[in-house]
Formats: C-alpha cells, sequence, structure tokens
C-alpha cells in the first residue's frame, strides 16, 4: 500500500478517513481485545500463534471472532511489504451501541481495525536498557491482551519518568511481567520465566524463546520469580513482538551482571535471529 491507509470494517481508507463513532464501546469502556504481530520482509511471523490468543482473549471477553483464520489473512495481505520489517496491529472492540451502558448491547457487529507499521531494531537492544521494579496495580485477567491498558500506561510512564525504558512489575513479592513485555531472569546458568498462570500475557516471543532455549538444551524454567532473586540475577531481559528480546543493565539504579548485555542473552538474540530469518 502506497499511501497509509488503515482497514475498517471490510474497507482500506486512508488514514485520515478512518472514523468510528463516539458510542463505541472501544472509546467509552476500553471494551475490546487487540494483537501486535511482527512482519519480517512480508512473512507473518508466528500468526497462527497470535490468531490463537486472540481467539481466547475474545472467548474471555465473550465476543465472537468476526472472522476466520484465512479472513484475517486476507485482510493482512495488502498491508505485507518484503522490502522492510513491520508489524500488524489489529483491533476489535464490541461495537457502536445506541446508548451507553455497561451491559453487553443486543445484536451489535464489532468494530474490527487493522494498522500497520514499520519496525526497526529497538535501540535499546545493544546497550541494554534501565528498568524499575514497580507494585502490578493491574486486574487479575492479565492473559486477556485487553485494549484497555491505563495501568500499563500509567507503569510503564513512571519508568520513563525516572529515566527508564521500561517498568518490571511485582505482585505480592514476585515478578509478574513488564508494563508491556514478558520478563526473563537468568540465575547460575538456568534461564527462568514467570509461569503462565493468568497474572501476565502469555507472551508470543516468551514463548518462541522457552521452545528456542529447549531445542538448544539451554537449562530454562516456567517458576515463581521472586523480588530476591530478581536482585540476584545475572542477566534480565524484557521482551515483545516489537522490541524481540531486550537486555536490562540496571534496575533500580542497581547494574546487573557487569552492565552490559550478558552473554546468554547474546546467544538467544542469535537464536531468534535465526528463527526469523527461516520466516523470510
Ligand atoms: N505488548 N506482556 C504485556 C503486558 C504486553 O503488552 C506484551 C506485548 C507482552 C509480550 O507479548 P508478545 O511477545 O506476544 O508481543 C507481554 C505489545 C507489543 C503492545 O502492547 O504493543
Amino acid at each position: 500500500m502506497s499511501e497509509t491507509k488503515v482497514y475498517l470494517n471490510g474497507e482500506y481508507l486512508p488514514l485520515a478517513d478512518a472514523k468510528v463513532s463516539v458510542l463505541d464501546r472501544g472509546f467509552l469502556f476500553g471494551d475490546g481485545v487487540y494483537e501486535v504481530i511482527p512482519v519480517y520482509s512480508g512473512n507473518i511471523f508466528r500468526v497462527q500463534e497470535h490468531l490463537r490468543r486472540l481467539n481466547n482473549s475474545l472467548d474471555d471477553i465473550r465476543l465472537d471472532n468476526p472472522h476466520s483464520s484465512e479472513e484475517w489473512l486476507t485482510i493482512f495481505e495488502p498491508f505485507l511489504d518484503k522490502s522492510k520489517d513491520q508489524s500488524i496491529y489489529l483491533q476489535i472492540t464490541r461495537g457502536v451501541a445506541s446508548k451507553r451502558d455497561h451491559a453487553f448491547p443486543e445484536q451489535v457487529k464489532p468494530t474490527v481495525f487493522v494498522m500497520c507499521s514499520d519496525i526497526k531494531p529497538f535501540e535499546g537492544k545493544f546497550t541494554g536498557i534501565k528498568a524499575i521494579t514497580l507494585d502490578d496495580t493491574r486486574w487479575q485477567l492479565c492473559n486477556i491482551k485487553a485494549i484497555t491498558l491505563l495501568a500499563n500506561i500509567l507503569l510503564r510512564q513512571e519508568a520513563i519518568d525516572e529515566g527508564c525504558a521500561e517498568a518490571i512489575l511485582i505482585k505480592q513479592g514476585y515478578v509478574t511481567e513488564g508494563a508491556a513485555s514478558n520478563v526473563f531472569v537468568v540465575i547460575d546458568g538456568v534461564l527462568m520465566t514467570p509461569l503462565n498462570d493468568g497474572a501476565i500475557l502469555p507472551g508470543i516471543t516468551r514463548d518462541v524463546i522457552l521452545e528456542l532455549a529447549e531445542k538448544q538444551q539451554i537449562p530454562c524454567s516456567e517458576q515463581v520469580i521472586a523480588l530476591e532473586a530478581l536482585n540476584a540475577a545475572s542477566e534480565i531481559w524484557v521482551t515483545s513482538s516489537t522490541r524481540e528480546i531486550i537486555p536490562v543493565v540496571e534496575l533500580d539504579g542497581r547494574v546487573i551482571g557487569d552492565g552490559k548485555p550478558g552473554p546468554l542473552f547474546t546467544q538467544m538474540d542469535a537464536l531468534l535471529q535465526a528463527e526469523k530469518q527461516a520466516y523470510r
């Protein structure tokens, strides 16, 4: 697509012409779910896994998926550009009701929105980033990729205000995830990530890393990680589809390891780049 276009309810429109009613439940209540899917040289990375997670999010908010997997792929097709890396953002809300009411409206069509942006490697990947720990103030259904992100936004902004790139969230003394990422730590050579127990988003990048670690026989485990264990880690990473794996080199003002991206990060990043290449 030459000029920037977006997809809205069956049409591809110039960004400026894509309009949604102020009665849309996404606007009024944050009543919707979303996905962010990376695309490498025109190939959509782990698309079935992202569409499966979308289905789970929709089931959890009791909204039918308006499209089959094949239909989603057809919708994505015009956005794909072989000459670059991109990310697809898709959002489904419960639609436009005739009045504002918390209860689900009857016979309302969901609003379906898709846009695509270019992605470039996140610069913090090469130097490592600073992070802070913050109390996880979010709700209990963090496995749902809900558009209702106010807590995440406030937490990320608090990190930025402190000169950090990400907040690592702590719930009752244990690590959950980042404001917009999953968390991995390396302790005594073992790669660890918190359990997928509803308190975190089941990240697709997280799954890819666990799969690659297993294939390479890198010792790894999904387990509870106490704040004290986080503080004892020789490496800390945050992971997401748009930023991939980002090493944390300073946490709460304390240097992690030797203050540079660690050796297991370097190894895992190389494995992930090779996995991406396989999709090209
Ligand atoms: N967010 N946890 C949270 C709270 C997230 O928002 C994200 C990603 C992840 C990582 O999931 P994945 O590896 O599937 O991207 C974990 C996206 C990128 C966003 O909101 O823009």
